[in-house]
């Protein structure tokens, strides 16, 4: 496995590799969930490349960008045993360099939700993303379905710019009790670990209410609320029933592809996770 620091050497790497070429961008701090990714990616393509960089401009200035898991040496490694063939580690400045003055603005389904509390937050998800795109000319991206709407908004950033690259939405890896991993479970105390699991609960058991025939969108919020507004140290940020293409909330009664999205505060963590409700 080869790391490129600079653009410049990376795109003198890039153009050895056989393709086609698989790419999974990534903030850092692997988890079992990212390593699913990469061996997707490897199924699918004769290279895979990675990024690992944590990028400011996606964190708002109250998040967790300086306190955010920084191990190069650690995801270098699991990135290695994983089969990755080169990796792009830029620095700051190589993605920012002074004078750096463009931000991507994907409109519509940035408007609700992380959108709405995060302000900026896809702009510098969006802005990252097409670099990073731009620089390593993947023919294949991998992105995880637990971050709904970062999916959504990548999609909508390769339709509109017309960027030659297919997205592969990738499900949810999920601990055994159901936890959807994610880099943040780290900061969570057993006790909030445990009050966690009502996300995955709840969001199960309005699936499985779907499953079941229920059709109203309030009844199904209100079975994964219920859940999570069970656990005393539960926050509750949002529970949405969203169109699952254009993000717009869903009135009455589900008819069309839907996702059912939380967010939900545990002490100082926040988290996110969402799940899919298709019509036949
Ligand atoms: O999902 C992430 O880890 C990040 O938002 C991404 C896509 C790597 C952009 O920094």
């Amino acid at each position: 496995m080869k790391i490129a620091r600079t653009i410049e050497e990376f795109r003198a790497l890039r153009r050895e590799l056989p393709g086609p070429v698989g790419l999974f961008p990534t903030l850092g701090a692997l988890h079992e969930g990212h390593l699913a990714l990469i061996e997707r990616a490897r199924g699918e393509n004769a290279s895979v490349v990675t990024s690992l960089f944590v990028n400011p401009t996606q964190f708002g200035p109250n998040e967790d960008f300086s306190l955010y898991p920084r191990d190069e040496e650690r995801d270098c490694r699991l990135f290695r045993e994983a089969g990755v063939n080169l990796v792009f580690v830029p620095s700051l400045e190589e993605m920012y360099p002074a004078g750096f003055d463009v931000t991507v603005r994907v409109g519509g389904v940035t408007e609700r939700l992380e959108g709405e509390r995060r302000p900026g937050h896809f702009d510098g998800v969006a802005t990252i993303v097409a670099k990073i795109f731009t620089v390593t000319q993947p023919d294949r991206a991998y992105f995880g379905e637990k971050d709904g709407q970062q999916l959504l908004v990548i999609r909508k950033l390769v339709r509109d710019l017309n960027l030659p690259v297919e997205i592969v939405a990738c499900p949810t890896v999920r601990d055994p009790d159901g936890l959807a991993l994610s880099s943040r479970n780290a900061y969570l105390s057993p006790e909030e670990r445990e009050q966690a699991l009502s996300l995955s609960r709840g969001l199960r058991l309005a699936t499985k209410a779907f499953a079941d025939g229920e059709r109203g969108a309030d009844a199904l919020r209100r079975i994964a609320r219920r859940e999570i507004e069970a656990q005393s140290l539960s926050d509750i940020d949002y529970v949405a029933l969203a169109d699952a293409e254009t993000l717009a909330e869903v009135e009455g009664e589900v008819t069309r592809p839907a996702l059912l999205l939380v967010a939900v505060r545990f002490g100082k963590t926040r988290l996110i996770d969402n799940a899919r409700l298709t019509v036949d």
